[in-house]
């Protein structure tokens, strides 16, 4: 099974925007991952809306819109009308995780649900069947170009242990810190799903380093 690539638009050139994101048309990434930041749950601020209208425009692939606010489940419906195909909402952020999660479902995108460094995989026990997406923060949320977290792997196994049990489909996302140097060892592992920032737009030819990312792991 080959894994999927979503090149983080963080990243990329806001100056030039329409240019970055047809480079990620034209090259083997599978979706564009979208980081939407509060300054409240993170201490930071990236782009909203209009920004994700924008690149949708553009955009041929689907938009993984990782959402690092509060109060997720204020905006979904929103977030479905600027062209999110996969809407993640974080487990910290989400007393009422259920419910945001049903109606991210009703709005007709793929549910993910995102856990920071410090928070076990076993608090997705109860819902893990109803979601498409886990994404393991594998930094701590809030920049790009931080150093990968090495515990994260055995989040990973542990994740694998759940999807064998309740749900086969699940796809785990991992976002943060991946380079060339760890990408394989992430996929052995179990990630179906690599995020990429600083690696694929800080290279000098980031369309061959997301065909680099996308090779095929024995
Ligand atoms: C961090 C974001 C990431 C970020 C990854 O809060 O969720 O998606 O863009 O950037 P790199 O790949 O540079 O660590
Ligand atoms: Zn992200």
């Amino acid at each position: 099974m080959s894994h999927l690539i979503a090149p983080s638009v963080l990243s990329a050139d806001f100056n030039n925007l329409q240019r970055d994101a047809e480079m990620i048309n034209n090259s083997q990434a599978d979706w564009f991952h979208v980081d939407v930041m509060d300054g409240v749950f993170v201490p930071n601020i990236s782009f909203g809306f209009p920004v994700i209208k924008a690149l949708n425009k553009v955009a041929t692939k689907p938009l993984d819109v990782h959402l690092m606010i509060v109060r997720p489940e204020l905006y979904v419906n929103q977030f479905r009308d600027v062209g999110a195909a996969v809407l993640t909402v974080h487990h910290e952020a989400s007393p009422h995780l259920h419910r945001t999660i049903q109606a991210i479902k009703s709005a007709e995108m793929k549910a993910g649900v995102a856990l920071n460094p410090h928070t076990p995989v076993s608090v997705l026990e109860e819902v893990i069947a109803d979601i498409d997406l886990v994404t393991l923060m594998s930094v701590n949320p809030g920049f790009g170009g931080q150093k990968f977290i090495e515990n994260t792997f055995k989040k990973i196994a542990d994740l694998v242990v759940l999807k064998n049990k309740y749900n086969q489909s699940l796809e785990i996302e991992i976002d943060g810190g991946v380079t060339l140097d760890n990408y394989e060892k992430l996929v052995q592992t179990g990630a179906t799903v690599l995020v990429a920032g600083s690696t694929v737009f800080n290279s000098s030819n980031p369309t061959d380093t997301i065909k680099a990312l996308k090779s095929d792991v024995a």
